[in-house]
């Protein structure tokens, strides 16, 4: 069976204006986008950019628009898209290195603000810090992010507003605002109390329908506003 492709190319270095290229393979229906991209890139043209790692949903490196939702081009098969053209474009509200390739350096700036590390000031201890599984519950699915950055594309707020904190720097926020073991929770939750910050979400969802990890997004986002309001 033979899928069109039509993907989004532009270089700055060299391009006035992005373009969209078209690509025909012979695919498999259990093929997956990324394995598509990779048959692009080295059986028609080797000047195709696209980032990828672990090919299996670990390492969050290959998050792309496709079809118009932002996704893991490895997480996404072909039957999903049968019958369709299937259109290819890097992750929306990003700066483009090259083609598919964005450049994430905004993005890790906002996560590292949240202070993305635990914070205790008790005596490390012999083996680990302990948690009753009641609280590690409370951050268990919130741990899951693999800061791909498709929901940070997907918000319609991140789009129009760059300073917008954004729903993934919230998720990391929430992960250590409600762990138990963390003494920080005044303090974080204090430096997520502003305009662009946590009240910027507008509960648009999309952030939560695209996150690879089914990680509640936007409820987690919900539930800091909820604590700063107590
Ligand atoms: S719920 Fe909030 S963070 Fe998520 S997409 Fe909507 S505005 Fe953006
Ligand atoms: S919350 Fe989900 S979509 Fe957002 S960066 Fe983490 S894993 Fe990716
Ligand atoms: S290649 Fe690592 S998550 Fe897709």
């Amino acid at each position: 069976m033979e899928m069109k492709f039509k993907i989004f190319r532009f270089d700055p270095t060299t391009d006035k204006v992005p373009r969209y290229q078209e690509y025909i393979i012979g695919i498999k229906r259990t093929d997956r986008i990324l394995d598509c991209l990779n048959r692009i890139k080295w059986e028609q043209d080797g000047t195709l950019g696209f980032r990828m790692s672990c090919g299996h949903g670990v390492c969050g490196s290959d998050a792309m628009k496709i079809n118009g939702r932002c996704a893991l081009a490895c997480q996404k098969l072909v039957k999903e898209y049968e019958g369709k053209e299937v259109v290819i474009e890097p992750l929306p509200s990003f700066k483009v290195l090259k083609d598919l390739i964005v450049d994430l350096k905004p993005f890790f700036e906002k996560v590292k603000k949240i202070q993305p590390y635990f914070v205790s000031s008790t005596p490390l201890p012999e083996k680990e810090r302990i948690q009753l599984p009641e609280d590690n519950k409370k951050i268990d699915i919130a741990i899951r992010c693999i800061l791909c950055a498709s929901c940070m594309g997907a918000c319609p707020v991140e789009n129009e507003n760059d300073r917008f904190l954004g729903p993934a720097p919230l998720v990391w926020a929430f992960r250590y605002i409600f762990d138990s073991r963390d003494e920080q929770f005044t303090e974080r939750l204090k430096a997520l109390d502003y305009p662009d910050g946590v009240w910027a979400c507008e509960n648009h969802y999309e952030c939560t329908r695209c996150c690879p990890k089914e990680i509640p997004v936007t409820k987690y986002i919900n539930a800091i506003k909820r604590e700063l309001q107590k």
